[in-house]
């Protein structure tokens, strides 16, 4: 199911699945619509979710069944989530389906197309000490949103950080990788490279475009 890359600096597991390729090529399509685009990044997003929760820590619990009592397990450690607004929005409510206990951080990000540097609009942040974090961005271009959410966040955060994304430049992957080399990135692609305007090839558009209807 999944693929460890090797090599890189930080970790970077690629999920490989049956309906998670469905769903991207959906995602890819320019012929899918909003409500297509919306339900397959869903899809998409929950498989990434379980991933990425795999080996949360977790505490040993009684449970008593209808016939008797047994061992159970339950999380052990607070998971806080944060999305990278808009795209990552589309990502948060398949996050809270796996995990609904977590507490919720937002972070806005706008890239501007001719520089390509992004640009802080807002940030609210629960309390992350001792927290496993998790930051939601469906797409991992340049990398320069998500090395200026990360830039940002404490380092108990940091330690704990995994980047949930749907499609990776391998550029967008080095240039994140080399300024937190302990982040850890679970995607569903890493595709080919960036175009001359900061693109990802074959890509799947502007996400946050094609889930907010505003193409
Ligand atoms: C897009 C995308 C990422 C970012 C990736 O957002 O959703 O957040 O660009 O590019 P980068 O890796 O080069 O920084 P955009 O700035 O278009 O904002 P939006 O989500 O509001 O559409």
């Amino acid at each position: 199911m999944i693929e460890p890359l090797v090599g890189a600096a930080s970790s970077v597991v690629v999920v490989r699945h049956a309906v998670v390729a469905g769903a991207l090529a959906v995602l890819r399509s320019r012929d899918s619509s909003q409500i297509e685009f919306r339900s397959s990044a869903r899809t998409i997003a929950r498989a990434l979710a379980y991933e990425a929760t795999r080996d949360l820590p977790t505490e040993a619990i009684d449970v008593e069944t209808p016939l008797t009592v047994t061992s159970g397990h339950r999380l052990s450690a607070p998971v806080v989530v944060a999305p990278i607004l808009r795209a990552g929005l589309g990502m948060l409510d398949a996050f809270l389906d796996i995990v609904p206990g977590a507490s919720t951080g937002f972070i806005g990000l706008k890239r501007d197309e001719t520089t390509l540097l992004p640009h802080e609009y807002y940030r609210n942040l629960p309390p992350t000490a001792g927290s496993h974090f998790f930051l939601l961005d469906p797409m991992l271009a340049t990398g320069g949103s998500v090395r200026a959410a990360l830039d940002a966040i404490d380092a108990d955060a940091l330690a704990s950080c995994t980047l949930l994304s749907f499609i990776a430049a391998p550029e967008g992957i080095a240039a994140v990788s080399a300024a937190h080399p302990r982040l850890r990135i679970v995607t569903a692609s890493i595709d080919e490279r960036l175009n001359d305007c900061g693109f990802i090839l074959p890509g799947l558009g502007d996400a946050g475009d094609r889930l907010c209807g505003t193409v």
